[in-house]
């Protein structure tokens, strides 16, 4: 038996007992300057998580790596550039056409 390995797995949840999904249209952001792409209606941290990318951060003082943690706007583990604006909180920010997220290292410039 052989298995594919070119296309990246889908892992967005899509069946659940309690929670609804409604995805809106297939959009492309950009990940450090590479297409990726997601659907209105989800966050950009959901998006990146479906696209394979788990780290979103660098600590400033031990360069350690922060991901998607309480997905719910509570711990800034997730803070990342958009669109140029350091500390965007991507676990609450919702997906647009075209932006452009960054791996935020340390406390982010303006
Ligand atoms: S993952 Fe905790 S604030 Fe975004």
């Amino acid at each position: 038996m052989s298995r594919k390995t070119s296309e990246p797995k889908e892992t967005r949840i899509t069946n659940h007992p309690i929670l609804t999904f409604n995805r809106g249209k297939k959009v492309t952001f950009y990940f450090e300057g590479k297409p990726m792409q997601g659907y209105l209606g989800e966050t950009i941290a959901a998006a990146l998580v479906a696209n394979g990318i788990k780290v979103f951060r660098y600590t400033e003082k031990h360069k350690r790596a922060r991901g998607f943690f309480c997905a719910v706007g509570k711990c800034s583990s997730c803070l990342m550039v958009v669109d140029g604006v350091p500390n965007t909180m991507v676990c609450m920010e919702p997906l647009r056409e075209g932006i452009r997220v960054e791996r935020q290292h340390g406390r982010g410039k303006l």
